[in-house]
């Protein structure tokens, strides 16, 4: 590896917020890794269901914790991982998995071990990683965070043309009651709840096009000279 210093890019909002375009065209621009933060959730709660783990007992979930072993890789510059020697895939997205992780995500031990691995991701070198909690948590001493918003109506709508496109249907009344539940319990929770990182630069992305968050955030990184 060279002696160049590790870079981190820490982008945070609620669901659909358009962070995960963001952060991966930011990644891809810069040629760094991009790592989707709440994958690792899901990854845990995904494998949880697989073992018949009641994911609404904080007990039985963190004991499962110590018995998964997990492999991370740079896939085409982005983290995947498998646990026991398993890829979750698309499975990670599926309807289970969404309506039990901000379960998983609320237990302070998972949250523990869940934020060691994403601080061993900089051994992959500079990277951009979404979240809720990258630059209060995570990284809180990186200069470069970034607070991704939308308002909540928009947000459905997206979230419900993405579903649309991967599963044939998205009812956008239906995708924000299920948003606005996720954003209540991901704020709400005890450890590690979504807020704006201390130093954040905010961002509402309602009537921004991706492209140009994306090239604000370039234009960041430039100016300080943390990116060519
Ligand atoms: O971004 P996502 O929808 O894949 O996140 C899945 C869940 O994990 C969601 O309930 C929020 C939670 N999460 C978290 O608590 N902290 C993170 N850094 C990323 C996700």
């Amino acid at each position: 590896m060279s002696n160049k210093p590790v870079i981190v890019v820490a982008i945070d909002g609620p669901a659909a917020s358009g962070k995960s375009t963001v952060a991966r065209q930011t990644a891809q621009a810069l040629g760094w890794l991009y790592v989707d933060s709440g994958a690792l959730y899901r990854g845990l709660t995904w494998k949880a269901l697989r073992e018949n783990v009641e994911t609404t007992k904080p007990a039985d979930v963190v004991a499962l914790v110590p018995r998964l072993q997990w492999e991370f890789f740079d896939d085409a510059r982005a983290i995947r991982f498998t646990i026991d020697g398993e890829d979750p895939g698309q499975q990670l997205r599926s309807e289970l998995v969404r309506e039990a992780v901000s379960d998983i995500a609320a237990v302070p031990e998972v949250r523990l071990f869940i934020v060691a691995e994403l601080r061993k991701m900089t051994a992959f070198g500079s990277l951009v990683m979404e979240g809720r909690d990258i630059g209060s948590v995570v990284f809180p001493d990186t200069p470069f965070k970034f607070y991704l918003d939308a308002n909540p109506v928009e947000r459905a709508r997206r979230r419900a043309a993405e579903l649309a496109q991967v599963e044939g249907r998205g009812d956008v009344q239906q995708v924000l009651s299920s948003l606005t539940r996720r954003d209540q319990k991901d704020s709400g929770r005890k450890t590690a709840p979504l807020q704006i990182p201390l130093g954040a630069r905010v961002i509402d992305s309602t009537q921004m096009p991706i492209a140009d968050v994306v090239a604000l955030i370039l234009g960041e990184l430039r100016q300080a000279g943390a990116a060519p």
